[in-house]
């Protein structure tokens, strides 16, 4: 590792030095805001720690998923510790300054019966409120070698969330709270923190930029206002600078109760705006015949109006009828991402907060959801869209399902 300290933060060079100092507890936690540097040093620190550790013990890490672990963690390791480090996710195996790592997806509940049999001296998680607390409980009482210890990553969330209320707050755990604050990042231009803070607003700006654990309440896109919603003039003025590149069809159905939903979603040149074009709602929801008949309709009117359709992608609990939908219409057809509620509330809040968000509109049922929904504050843990058939969630779903694959080119991440 040849990481000296002068290329860390004064920050980072703090958590360092309380490794070396041996203040280090059983479970160490890094928390805070968005990219306050935490996972960098967080993988710093368990480099240290396990190439000063056994060599004949167990460790492990887990991530939400295999896919997320590799993204935020396993990638920067490679290039931090180069050839000290390598991994498998076929074999959800990795090595690390001689040590055997094992691999897991904690939201796999394999995983947790997998854990099951293990003796481990050292785990890591990244984005630990995404974990269950069984599994994390589990986790703990396998860390049972003299010494054992676990490093995590994650961003605040709702006071009442697991993590916080039984091991953040409870006195007698063998617990460190590493706390980082976007500032600490000193890595960052000035310029792209003042960017950041402007797009987060409410509940995530208390707990992504400032680090704290705040309670989701009242309405959850509170910036949303007549500013973001275009006549079809407007609309087109605005595409006569900035051309559309791409646009998306999200589809969510209906189950018993809710209705099924389209929304048709367009983004322009660099990504720099994404309009809602066009939406379907059917409370209705009479037949699966009559779904794929109005879906192939929407589809050949929309592909005529706006030639940039590509690709439709579809709430993945159906496969029959993502089938059937694949079969009716000549556009690309395939499944959501369906990322966690809180990434794609998010992501809409932000392009919301920086201006970049519209709504044609007739798009009437698309902006009423976004006007009404509101958190579920009765929900005693994670955050929830209240979902009690007065708000029109399906609507929000099928927009989002329609955005959520572009976080990258949105956000230039
Ligand atoms: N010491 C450093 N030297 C160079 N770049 C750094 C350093 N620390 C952090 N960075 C960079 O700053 C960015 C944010 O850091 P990091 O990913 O560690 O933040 P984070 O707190 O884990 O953020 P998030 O909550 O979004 O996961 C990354 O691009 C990272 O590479
Ligand atoms: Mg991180």
């Amino acid at each position: 590792m040849d990481k000296n300290s002068s290329s860390l933060s004064p920050k980072q060079r703090e958590v360092l030095q309380m490794l070396k100092s041996g203040q280090m507890k059983r479970i160490n936690i890094f928390e805070g805001s968005v990219r306050s540097g935490k996972t960098y040093i967080s993988i710093i620190v368990w480099g240290f720690w396990v190439a000063g550790s056994p060599k004949d013990k167990a460790y492990l890490m887990a991530g939400k998923t295999l896919r997320t672990l590799k993204r935020n963690v396993l990638d920067i390791m490679s290039g931090l510790f180069g050839s000290n480090f390598s991994y498998n996710l076929y074999k959800k195996e990795a090595e690390l300054f001689g040590r055997k790592i094992y691999l897991e997806s904690a939201a796999n509940s394999d995983s947790e019966n997998k854990l099951r049999g293990m003796t481990l001296m050292g785990a890591y998680c990244d984005e630990l409120t995404l974990f269950t607390e069984s599994f994390f409980a589990m986790l703990l009482s396998r860390l049972s070698e003299r010494g054992a210890k676990l490093f995590a990553t994650t961003n605040p969330d709702d006071p009442s969330h697991w993590l916080k209320k039984n091991y953040l707050d409870n006195k007698s755990a063998n617990l460190l709270s590493i706390k980082f604050r976007l500032e600490d990042n000193i890595f960052l231009p000035k310029e792209y923190i003042k960017q950041l803070s402007a797009e987060f607003h409410g509940v995530f700006y208390d707990r992504f930029i400032l680090g704290k654990w705040t309670k989701a309440e009242g309405r959850i896109y509170d910036g949303f206002s007549s500013k973001n919603i275009i006549s079809a003039k407007m609309l087109s003025q605005r595409l006569e600078e900035k051309r559309l590149i791409i646009s998306t069809v999200g589809v969510d159905y209906g189950g018993s109760g809710s209705a099924s939903a389209f929304a048709h979603v367009g983004f322009d040149e660099e990504f720099s705006n994404v309009y809602v074009l066009s939406e379907y709602y059917d409370k209705e929801n009479r037949s699966a015949e009559s779904l794929i008949s109005a879906f192939s309709r929407f589809i050949g009117r929309e592909k005529a109006r706006f030639p940039t359709l590509g690709r439709v992608y579809c709430d993945s609990a159906e496969q029959l009828l993502v089938k059937s939908f694949r079969k009716a219409v000549k556009v690309e057809v395939s499944n959501a991402l369906k990322r966690p509620i809180n990434t794609r509330i998010n992501m809409l809040n932000r392009l919301i907060a920086s201006e970049r968000f519209f709504v044609l509109d007739e798009c009437k049922r698309t902006i009423d959801a976004i006007e009404n929904a509101v958190w579920d504050e009765r929900s005693p843990l994670l955050d929830k869209r209240l979902d009690n058939g007065t708000s029109n969630i399906d609507s929000l779903d099928a927009l989002e399902y329609a955005v959520e694959r572009f976080e990258k080119q949105l956000f230039k991440l």
